[in-house]
């Protein structure tokens, strides 16, 4: 038995691909002209298959404050937050967080998945429960794996499962920690949060909501889902992401909970790896500025999501159940996913395809993300790309429909 056999089936799947001629994952970006436009595989492309949902990546300050950053401090801190891997930037940057969420505190971790997986993993412990949505990101799924604590899922979006299994657990000791995300990346759906935190209240469990994909894009000033629907009070732990609408790399953890501190002391993935570089720190410093100020990028984004939502589904495209910032067109065959995803870029869009097991639906997903600095002829170049493949294909043949499925794989 050699150490490879285990990815048997990856390896079939990846011939498979390669005899189509159709290599979807790890595709070379060969060229970035701004947060929209970019060559894809040789084709000039609108990107709308990115999470650069305030398309910061290029603003001009937060650019600057990197390139200061770099030529100030170097390229790298070479050590983690606990030894020599702390800057003023950094420290700044945590405070910016806690007084934007209105916290006692913040902690920076290097990446989303670091933030996530760390924060999961340290708070919950042996004799402890953590409950959380089935559909949540891998990096969820990964902390409770290494917290030791009792790992039970609930049904995606429904309180009415989450209240179930949270009366089984009454009584018990230790802490139960329920865990949602605001939007959810694939499906591009809203977490009901009002009626989960009121449930986690009621039953004295703690409430941690990953906000990776609802941050600058939901609430008034951007505090994603939790502002969105008044529930900031309700909510013990927010994580997050700089790698979305703040466009660079890194996650965080805040909390109402002063004792949050302690989570650094004893977190694996925040003191065992190597802290942000100085210009990442200083972009996502500006970044955040510009995002809590950002109604309008905010405006103009929903404005572009509602009008794609809209066209799509009067296409006939079978979509996720609310207009946002995420447009997953869900499609039944894998083999027409690729296709249409290919041909797509020959006509100068670029989506993400997402094939099972990595949905949530059980078929493949064409992704689509927009941007608040797409423009509406862009989404309209998007819309009618789209369009028109579904067009031409229900001239051949009506597509057919299995309808809803439920079969999360992680
Ligand atoms: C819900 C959620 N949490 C965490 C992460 C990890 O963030 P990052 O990619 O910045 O490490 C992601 C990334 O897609 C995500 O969707």
């Amino acid at each position: 038995m050699g150490i490879f056999d285990k990815f048997r089936d990856v390896a079939a799947g990846m011939e498979q691909l390669e005899a189509l001629g159709i290599m979807p994952f790890g595709v070379e970006i060969e060229h970035v002209s701004s947060a929209t436009e970019g060559v894809v595989l040789g084709h000039r492309v609108i990107l709308a298959g990115t999470n650069n949902y305030l398309g910061l990546t290029f603003d001009p300050d937060c650019v600057n404050a990197a390139r200061e950053a770099l030529l100030e401090q170097g390229t790298g801190t070479t050590g983690s937050r606990l030894a020599n891997g702390s800057y003023g930037g950094h420290l700044a940057l945590e405070q910016e967080l806690a007084d934007f969420y209105q916290t006692p505190s913040a902690i920076v971790f290097s990446t989303g998945f670091l933030a996530t997986m760390g924060a999961v993993s340290t708070l919950a412990g042996p004799g402890d429960r953590i409950l959380l949505d089935a559909d949540c990101h891998a990096s969820i799924y990964e902390g409770t794996r290494t917290s030791g604590a009792d790992v039970i899922r609930f049904r995606h979006n429904n309180p009415g499962d989450l209240e179930k299994r949270l009366r089984r657990l009454e009584g018990q000791d230790g802490s139960t920690l329920v865990v949602v995300e605001g939007i959810y990346s694939m499906l591009g759906d809203r977490a009901p949060l009002p009626e989960i935190a009121a449930l986690t209240k009621q039953f004295g469990a703690y409430l941690m909501v990953d906000e990776a994909h609802s941050m600058g894009v939901l609430g008034e000033t951007g505090r994603g889902l939790i502002e969105e629907t008044g529930v900031e009070d309700a909510v013990d732990f927010i994580v997050g992401t700089f790698s979305k609408s703040l466009g660079s790399v890194g996650g965080f953890c805040t909390s109402r909970h002063p004792e949050l501190e302690l989570v650094r002391y004893n977190a694996r993935p925040y003191i065992f790896t190597a802290s942000p570089a100085p210009s990442i720190i200083a972009s996502t410093r500006v970044a955040l500025r510009i995002l809590r100020d950002g109604r309008d990028l905010r405006k103009h984004l929903r404005h572009s999501a509602n009008r794609l939502y809209k066209a799509l589904g009067q296409a006939g495209f079978r979509l996720g159940p609310e207009p946002g910032p995420v447009i997953a067109i869900q499609m039944d065959q894998v083999e027409q996913a690729l296709v249409w995803w290919k041909q797509l870029l020959e006509q100068g869009v670029y989506v993400n395809l997402v094939l099972p097991p990595a949905t949530p639906t059980g078929g493949a997903l064409l992704r689509c993300s927009l941007s608040a600095a797409h423009t509406d002829s862009q989404v309209d170049r998007i819309r009618d790309a789209l369009c028109g493949l579904r067009k031409y294909q229900s001239d051949q043949a009506p597509i057919a429909h299995n309808g809803d499925r439920q079969s999360p794989h992680h």
